[in-house]
């Protein structure tokens, strides 16, 4: 099928990346010119694994293009996707203004029926407000175009959207019309492995499911995050309330990990968004204020723990942190619990050397050269000359360090495990002091 993508940030080059795999012909479009000329030279502009060879070899073979030519973009696709981005305003809801200026662009070069389909996170009645733009557009050019929105939210977790992307464990479609329906089923089909994946229901439930997924998983970490404080404060090891309530399979062990706090592109702002539009309705989403406010000093943890160790004396102190992206497997900084830990130590007057398998380049985009920021190119120099050492992020890498030569690099050996990745009897035989998130003795300072 003849498929365009406005938008080439995460979701939509995944997005057409994946349908061109499937055969498809897609065209992405962007404003922005210098992005599209990257990606016509074959560089991919974020870390997604996977997504490389997939983009590189549909565009040798012709059937994925990057332009900036919504003229002829809008003209191509039978199915016309708009995956730009959703930022939050200044009061935490969606802005739509990326949304709204696509559905103007397509309600002013469309000519024949195409389905219009929201990939993009969007409060609920946003498929009615794109309708209605393009409708507005396409009247004020004295045209009676025939076309259908639809709603397709997307359930990508980076670092897995490539694979999350082809093996999809539900594809959920919010439409009004047959017709569109139908194109989508076309479209998805070669999607449905072993049994039927595709949830048709109305356009409103389907912005909902979106939020509603991700508010889910966000209220799960925080209400772990939860335990663990308690944990800590009643001398029991989350790690082992973790195992034994994940074993009911009505609790499941998925996402049930207490650490550093939820970051990233969707949770934070999908829970705040959720709650305004709640709000906006008359209701008071109080859970969902509650799981902000529970991640909010979750983030401050890390640095609490740290600050405790040192009696407040953090000035001059170096730390050492493993891991600076908002999880494994990305370069993306968006919420990241690492730059509230850097930005709580710098204001503390301690310095921070880093290491990040993917996400330095980010980082030093982000702060810039700083007297008390070094990046460091292996784990093990970010412990040169550094005090203490924090786990912020889960890479794999991480897991089972040479403890001995951690020791021997630290001034004061001691490792703060954002992650719980190790066993506080192992760290401690090893001869450093262990702090994790909710387990036990954590609140005890150990020197
Ligand atoms: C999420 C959703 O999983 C995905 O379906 C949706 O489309 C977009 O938002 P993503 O933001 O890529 O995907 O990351 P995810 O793997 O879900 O992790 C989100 C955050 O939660 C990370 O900061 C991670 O460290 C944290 N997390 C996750 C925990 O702290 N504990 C857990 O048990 C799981």
């Amino acid at each position: 099928m003849k498929v365009t993508i406005f938008g080439t940030g995460y979701v939509g080059l995944v997005t057409g990346a994946c349908l061109a795999e499937m055969g498809n012909q897609v065209i992405c479009v962007d404003i922005d010119a210098s992005k599209v000329e990257r990606l016509n030279r074959g560089e991919i502009p974020i870390y997604e694994p996977g997504l490389e060879p997939i983009v590189r070899s549909n565009r040798a073979e012709g059937r994925l293009g990057f332009t900036t030519d919504a003229v002829a973009a809008v003209a191509h696709g039978e199915i016309i996707f708009i995956a730009v981005g959703t930022p939050p305003d200044e009061d935490g809801s969606a802005d739509l203004q990326y949304v709204l200026s696509v559905a103007r662009t397509i309600g002013a070069h469309l000519d024949r029926y195409a389905v219009v389909v929201n990939k993009s996170t969007v409060p609920v009645g946003t498929a009615d407000r794109v309708r209605a733009t393009i409708s507005q557009v396409l009247e004020s050019r004295g045209l009676e175009v025939p076309f259908d929105v639809v709603s397709n939210p997307e359930f990508l977790k980076e670092g897995a959207a490539v694979e999350d992307c082809l093996k999809p464990d539900r594809i959920v479609v919010g439409a009004s019309s047959e017709r569109a329906v139908s194109m989508l089923r076309r479209l998805y089909a070669p999607f449905n492995r072993s049994h039927d994946r595709m949830v048709v229901m109305d356009e409103r439930s389907a912005e909902l499911t979106k939020y509603a997924a991700n508010a889910m998983l966000a209220t799960k970490i925080s209400f772990m995050n939860e335990i663990a404080n308690i944990a800590e404060r009643v001398g029991a090891d989350v790690e082992l309330v973790r195992q034994g309530i994940g074993s009911d399979p009505r609790i499941g062990h998925h996402f049930i990990y207490p650490g550093a706090g939820y970051g990233g592109s969707c949770f934070p702002k999908d829970v705040q968004a959720l709650e305004r539009t709640a709000r906006s309705h008359g209701y008071d989403a109080r859970l969902l204020a509650a799981v902000e406010a529970v991640n909010h000093d979750q983030k401050a943890k890390l640095f609490e723990l740290i600050s405790r160790h040192f009696d407040g004396q953090l000035a001059g102190k170096t730390i050492a942190l493993w891991g600076l992206a908002f999880k494994p497997n990305t370069d993306d900084m968006r919420e990241a619990p690492s730059r509230r830990l850097m930005e709580a130590l710098w204001q503390a007057g301690a310095n921070v050397r880093a290491f990040d398998p993917e996400a330095r380049a980010e980082t030093a985009r982000q702060y810039g050269e700083r007297h008390d920021l070094v990046l460091c190119e292996h784990a093990y120099d970010a412990l040169q000359g550094a005090d203490v050492l924090a786990i912020v992020t889960e890479w794999k890498m991480f897991r089972s360090p040479d403890f001995s030569r951690i020791r021997s690099l630290l001034k004061t050996p001691a490792i703060f495990d954002g992650r719980n990745l190790y066993e506080p009897a192992a760290v401690e035989a090893a001869g450093l002091a262990y702090y994790g998130m909710g387990r036990g003795r954590s609140l005890q300072v150990a020197k």
